[in-house]
């Protein structure tokens, strides 16, 4: 099971984000190991060098990178400086992005590209808004957002990318959220893998690893994993908490 941790622009210093990396490590050492976990940190981009270096159990993700590998693009960084920084993994098309940045799943399909260029994980987020969901179009909103994001990535690098099922209304940073149904989740889980052999192979539709994102915390977690098509999560507010994190992968080891 992989636990990505996505911080987003917390914790407000190096030191509180050093304090939160420690507590996480010191919790793990002591209690969750486990040969099936693995858990990706994705701390602001500034802290990524001061944090120490990545372990088996603990990777380096990036929250974002630009949409091209260099040039004059005020306030970005480059794939190139996450590659220097032993960056394993990027978040890309995230909502919040795609919210407040204005990013679009074309830029999506950039930074995937970029991403596998320089073997650093694309962790692709895919995901419909409420109004899509209860008109009854999740799939043709979930099949655009993988046909567009993955437009000429050649199989072998479709294999590379993880996919982060994320409903727009159950992250926690959006108005109204709340935890999706862990049923619905194992239903849209299904629909993806089928959307994926729609357009791959039974092979890619198989082993794509996709996580869960949205409000994920210890009361909810376990629920989600007893479909066991899930194959991690996507964590935002409640990564911000050591105890809360460890408690996440603690309830799913459980199961
Ligand atoms: P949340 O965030 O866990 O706070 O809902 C998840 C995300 O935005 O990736």
């Amino acid at each position: 099971m992989l636990y990505v941790a996505n911080w987003k622009m917390n914790p407000p210093s190096l030191n509180d984000a050093k304090r939160l990396l420690k507590n996480i490590r010191t919790g793990i050492n002591t209690g969750v190991k486990d040969k099936k976990t693995q858990i990706i940190i994705c701390p602001p981009a500034i802290f990524l060098t001061k944090l120490g270096r990545p372990s088996s159990l603990i990777k380096f993700g990036i929250q974002n990178i630009g949409s091209k590998e260099r040039g004059a693009f005020t306030g970005e960084i480059s794939v190139l400086m996450a590659a220097d920084a032993n960056v394993e993994y990027c978040l890309v098309n995230h909502s919040e992005r795609k919210l407040y940045f204005n990013e679009t799943t074309r830029d999506a399909n950039q930074k995937i590209k970029l991403c596998l260029e320089k073997r650093i994980t694309p962790i692709f987020c895919i995901g419909e808004s409420q109004k899509q969901f209860k008109k009854g179009k999740t799939k043709p909103a979930l099949e655009n957002q993988l046909k567009q994001g993955l437009k000429d990535i050649g199989i072998m690098n479709i294999k590379k990318v993880i996919l982060a099922y994320e409903p727009l209304w159950a992250i926690s940073s959006q108005k109204g959220a709340k935890a999706e149904n862990p049923d619905q989740i194992l239903g849209i889980n299904i629909l993806i893998r089928k959307i994926l052999f729609g357009l791959y192979d039974q092979k890619i539709a198989r082993e794509t690893k996709i996580l869960y994102g949205g409000s994920v915390a210890p009361k909810n977690a376990a629920l989600y994993v007893k479909n066991k098509s899930i194959d991690g999560f996507l964590i935002g507010s409640a990564s911000l908490n050591s105890f809360s994190f460890l408690n996440i992968i603690k309830n799913c080891q459980k199961n």
